[in-house]
């Protein structure tokens, strides 16, 4: 079928409602990111009007639950009325300015105040726009931090098993996701990192605790450092939970022994809190609820933020650095400096959300508010933990996750199976492979919680049933 056919197939009504104009319209002109058009065949593409709280609605109005914080980005609900307010608020002041050669109130305010948050450890951020700009830039900024030392061997990288780090050409080089990666395998090969055990408690052998595999994969790590460390630049990880290959869930002890193999073979160490930042997993970065075996917090040489930052609003990343990083490029000789860039490096509007979204994470305790949510959550999600069809449930902060058993025939189309289902149960959900998750925003109210576990539970069994 055409894209034409498409549509016309989908119009089954002789007056097309407002949701099936939409859609009709977008499948002509968008191509839509992370899909397999034909899908649409089969699959409906939700035409989304308005949103308030955690609800999306449709143009037929219909809701839907946003069970994901859409991609993961949605903090405290949409269409939120404080970060709403700032924005207005900055609209007449100023939309954006170029931050090369000019700087503005918004982005030192921010950059302050993250990195107030990590002690000062990490006291320098630059800044971009999606998640995968920030993790180029920690990889180009390690690269280059080496040779301005004289380091100039320091070419290489290291990346998990099942590690995803975004889509541009150097973030897929350190991704192990050969869905997103393999396509471009040739495109990739000069770069391609090498890749380690992953510390995913799944892998526990028999009798094997959670922290005997982060052990078993920290001392894999020191295999290849002990061999290859002169050659590495950084390794890249995303702390505590790797999420894209889903929701591969680590103890914090692997955190605290890669920052001393990295500094014991002189590699920067690179935390992705893209996904796992802003409170996610509990504390406002993932790594924090690490700690060296003298009780020391554990910072990492390079923090990338984006999606939660700026409370699912507008396109913000940043990689924050520390001192040391910083001088080794400070100079007079301008090639020495880190002359990347995007246009929107920076822009206000994104960093009065951000600002906005910190000041809620302040004003209402919410990593403690999350704490109590979490609590309820994961009891009303017992009957799916104990259903003789999940494996693996597991939970991190406000991360839920739990692979369904199933033939892997069954698995190849469980996920879109279960989007289509959970729909009708006004849910947004989109399983990884056989991986059931919600990562939903932290403004739940009591029965929304309780809602949420008991028709994903629904879902589960009506598609698991059909396996
Ligand atoms: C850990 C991690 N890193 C990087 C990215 C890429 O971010 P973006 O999609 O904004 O480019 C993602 C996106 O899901 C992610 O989960």
């Amino acid at each position: 079928m055409n894209s034409k056919e498409i549509i016309e197939s989908n119009l089954n009504t002789s007056t097309p409602t407002n949701s099936q104009q939409l859609m009709q319209r977008s499948l002509q002109s968008v191509w839509h990111p992370c899909t397999q058009m034909q899908h649409h065949e089969s699959v409906p593409l939700i035409p989304v009007t308005h949103g308030r709280g955690a609800w999306l609605y449709d143009a037929d109005g219909k809701r839907y639950l946003d069970a994901i914080s859409s991609w993961w980005v949605n903090l405290f609900g949409h269409a939120n009325p404080r970060i709403n307010a700032a924005l207005k608020d900055q609209l007449d002041k100023l939309e954006h300015a170029m931050l090369a050669g000019f700087t503005h109130e918004p982005v030192i305010q921010l950059s302050e105040r993250l990195s107030a948050l990590t002690g000062n450890v990490l006291g320098h951020c630059f800044y971009a726009s999606d998640g995968a700009s920030a993790v180029e830039i920690a990889l180009k900024m390690s690269f280059h931090a080496w040779r301005n030392l004289g380091h100039s061997s320091k070419q290489e990288f290291v990346c998990l098993q099942g590690s995803y780090h975004g889509e541009t050409i150097g973030a897929l080089a350190v991704t192990d996701v050969s869905l997103f990666r393999d396509a471009y395998g040739p495109m990739l090969s000069a770069n391609r990192a090498h890749v380690v055990m992953s510390p995913d408690a799944r892998g526990a052998q028999k009798g094997e605790t959670a922290a005997d595999v982060a052990l078993r994969a920290a001392h894999a790590l020191e295999m290849l450092l002990q061999q290859r460390g002169s050659h590495i630049a950084a390794l890249i990880i995303e702390p505590l939970v790797q999420c894209a290959t889903g929701m591969a869930m680590h103890d914090p002890v692997y955190l605290a022994e890669v920052r001393a193999l990295c500094d014991r073979y002189q590699i920067h160490l690179i935390f992705d809190e893209i996904a796992v930042g802003c409170g996610r997993t509990g504390t406002f970065f993932a790594s924090e609820q690490a700690a060296s075996s003298d009780g020391q917090a554990i910072w990492p040489d390079f923090v990338c933020l984006s999606k939660g930052i700026s409370g699912g609003y507008l396109p913000l990343s940043l990689v924050m650095t520390r001192d040391e990083i910083y001088q080794a490029f400070y100079d007079t000789d301008v090639r020495r400096g880190f002359l990347h860039s995007h246009s929107y490096t920076g822009n206000p509007l994104a960093c009065r959300a951000a600002l906005a979204t910190l000041d809620i994470f302040d004003q209402d305790d919410v990593l403690n508010a999350n704490r109590r949510k979490a609590q309820r959550i994961t009891a009303a999600l017992q009957p799916l933990a104990q259903h003789q069809q999940v494996q693996h449930f597991r939970q991190r902060g406000m991360i839920w996750a739990f692979d369904g058993v199933m033939s892997d025939a069954a698995a190849t189309t469980f996920s879109r199976r279960f989007f289509s289902k959970a729909l009708e149960h006004e849910l947004l959900l989109r399983p990884i492979g056989r991986t059931v998750y919600l990562m939903p925003p932290y403004i739940l109210d009591d029965a929304e919680c309780d809602d949420l576990a008991a028709r994903t539970a629904a879902v589960f069994e009506s598609v698991i049933d059909n396996a």
